[in-house]
Order: C-alpha cells, then structure tokens, then sequence
C-alpha cells in the first residue's frame, strides 16, 4: 500500500514515515521544507534501511501535486503538512487560514480528482476549544480556540465533514494529537524547531544543552495541583504507531465511509513543574527557570479520554514519561544544532 505523506519532513511526520516504513507501508512525502530538513528523511531512511520517494512541493501547487499522484499510485493520504505556531498565528492568520485550510481544500480537491479516497488528517486537542470540560471525548461539540491556528483545524474538520456528507466514497479520519514530545529512541531524528522553540520540551532541551539561557514558565497561578499548566504528553513515537494503527483501522473497515475522529493521548495530564522535574532527573542537572506572568489564550489544564483509539484502534500510548524524557535528551545532546549539526 502506497501512502503519500504531506509534511513528512516534519517532526510528526519524520517518525510517522519510519513506523510506516517498518510496517511495510511504501511512502512519497511531499513537503516544501518551509519548517523542516530534507536530513530528517536521509536519517529515517537509515533508520528502516528502506528508501522514502521524495518531492519537494506546497499543497496549495495542484499542478505538482497532481503530477505527483499521476506518477505514484497512492492509495492513502497523511496530511501533516501545515503551519503550527499558535503565537505566530495571530500575527499572521492569512498565512495560516490560506495554508492549512486553503492548502488542505486543494489537496482534497486533488485526491478526487484522483479517486483517492482515504485520509488521515492531523487534527488537534485545541479543536476543544475553551469551552468543554476535561477530559475531553470525540462525542463533545467542536469548540472556539482563540488562535487563527485552532480555528484552521476545527475549519477543516469541518470541511471533512460536510465532504464526507457530500460524497459516498470519502473515508476520513482526523486524530486529534494532545502534546507530543520526545523523539525516536536512536537519537538521529527529533523535533527541530528554526528560531524559538514554542513548545515546552524544545525549550527545556536547548537550556539543558547551553542554547538557551533559562526558561520561561508563563503562569504559576493557575487552579491546577501546583499552579502550573497542565497538558497531555504523549511520545511521539507512539503518536506515529497512532497513524499506522489508524490506516490499518481504514484497511480493516472497508465497509466503512464518512468521517471518523480519534483522540490521540495518554488520559493524564502533567504540570509545567513536573515535566521540568523529571527532565531535571533524566538529565540529572538542574534547570534554570523563571516564571512570567500568564500567557493570553493559554488554558489551564486539559487531556484526553482517549478510550476510543484504545478501543477500536488497537492503540495506546505505552511510553512512560521518563522515556520521553530520556529520548529527548539524547536527541538534543547528539544534534545540539538540531539537522544542520
Ligand atoms: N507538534 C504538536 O504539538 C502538534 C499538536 C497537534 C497537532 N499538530 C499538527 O500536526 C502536524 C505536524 O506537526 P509537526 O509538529 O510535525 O510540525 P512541523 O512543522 O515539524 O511539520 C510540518 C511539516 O509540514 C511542512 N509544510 C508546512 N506547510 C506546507 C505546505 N504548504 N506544503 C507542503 N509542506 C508544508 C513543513 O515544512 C513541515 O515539514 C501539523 O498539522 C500540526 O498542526 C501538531
């Protein structure tokens, strides 16, 4: 089966290739590297040993995507590719609204044309929004994040839907990631943020490694056990088995059509504190912090009821927090300069 994965270059979609690769999927990635390095590909590719065909191209080109499902007889699409900085987002949502939503139109758009039907697209906890309670499950009502970065997910899940309505062939699933973290376990392939991290882990490992003077913890006034934030941290490593568990589920319910969503977590939710303690252990050094006021959006604590993906999936994240940590660590220490080391 032959699996064309947008934004493949990427963090998620560095590791996703690899467990695909090692479950006997074929893979094309197409990604325009705006947040990634073609390195993450030459590395997995080592990594399973098997080779990964490459283009390099944006979403929002049908032409080249076209040509790309004319050479390629895909049978899956994962589409990772989009822009993810919730901060960035509000200073420039027409890139984000033209890129995630108008970028995921025309793909769709392409896939039809095409008659490719199967779609795995990565969704978000922020889809949320601040209005439902914890732990949040799929049955819940789309909500209203406050970034233009939320909004262009609960848009296209939207899209999904109102495709999925309109057309009898289109087999969707979005899986809605909480927080993922770490990287694989061989320490050559790991998240790679350009710039300032805007994710806790990225930030934590750059103090760690001398990048990074101290970090900023921005709230410790919340209502959550220690006054800090409170998220789901997954290892991304299981987050990628999540996508293979979710093409087999595709695989297994021909029958099946229409949209289906998953969250994909852990069911706990840990504290800014305590991610910075169990780093401090897996490291065994300590790291500086100092803590600013609250940051404008941020929502004090969330996490997933993630029984559906245990269920029908097959799926659980197994990796312990320590592991994420571990993992991490050596991905920062090996590559301090992420893939231009
Ligand atoms: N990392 C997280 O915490 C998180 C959480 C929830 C959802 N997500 C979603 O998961 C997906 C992957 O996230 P990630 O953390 O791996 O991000 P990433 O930035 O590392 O990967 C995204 C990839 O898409 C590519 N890309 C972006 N715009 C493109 C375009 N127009 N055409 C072709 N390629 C394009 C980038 O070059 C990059 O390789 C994104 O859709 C993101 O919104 C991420």
């Amino acid at each position: 089966m032959k699996v064309l994965v947008t934004g493949g270059a990427g963090y998620i979609g560095s590791h996703t290739v690899l467990s695909l690769l090692e479950n006997n999927y074929d893979v094309v990635v197409y990604d325009n590297l705006v947040n990634s390095s073609i390195e993450s590909i030459d590395r997995v590719e080592k990594l399973a040993g098997k080779k990964v065909e490459f283009v390099e191209g944006d979403i929002c080109n049908k032409d080249k995507l076209s040509q790309v499902f004319k050479q390629f007889k895909i049978d899956a699409v994962i589409h990772f590719a989009a822009l993810k900085a919730v901060g960035e987002s509000t200073q420039i949502p027409l890139s984000y609204y033209q890129n995630n939503v108008h970028g995921t139109v025309c793909l769709l758009e392409v896939m039809q044309q095409h008659k490719v039907h199967n779609f795995i697209f990565s969704s978000s906890a922020t889809v949320y929004g601040e209005e439902n309670d914890v732990p949040y499950v799929e049955t819940m009502k789309l909500g209203t994040p406050s970034s233009p970065y939320g909004a262009s997910k609960v848009m296209v899940e939207r899209v999904l839907a109102d495709l999925a309505l309109s057309d009898p062939n289109f087999r969707g699933v979005s899986l809605r990631y909480f927080n993922p973290i770490g990287a694989h376990e061989s320490g050559t392939i790991g998240e790679d943020p350009k710039g300032i991290p805007n994710n806790l882990l990225p930030y934590v490992a750059q103090v760690a490694v001398g990048k990074r003077d101290k970090l900023g913890i921005f709230g410790d006034d919340y209502p959550t056990k220690d006054g800090t934030c409170e998220r789901d941290y997954l290892h991304v490593m299981d987050l990628a088995q999540g996508h293979v568990a979710a093409l087999d589920w595709l695989n297994r319910h021909s029958e099946f059509s229409g949209v289906e969503a998953f969250n994909l977590g852990t069911g706990n939710g840990t504290s800014v504190f305590a991610i910075v303690k169990a780093f401090e252990l897996a490291i065994n050094k300590e790291i500086k912090f100092e803590v600013s006021p609250r940051r404008a959006g941020d929502l004090p604590a969330f996490w997933a009821n993630a029984n559906k993906a245990n269920q029908q999936l097959n799926w659980q994240a197994s990796r312990t927090l320590e592991k994420m940590m571990e993992d991490t660590w050596r991905w920062q220490s090996n590559n301090p300069n992420g893939y231009l080391a």
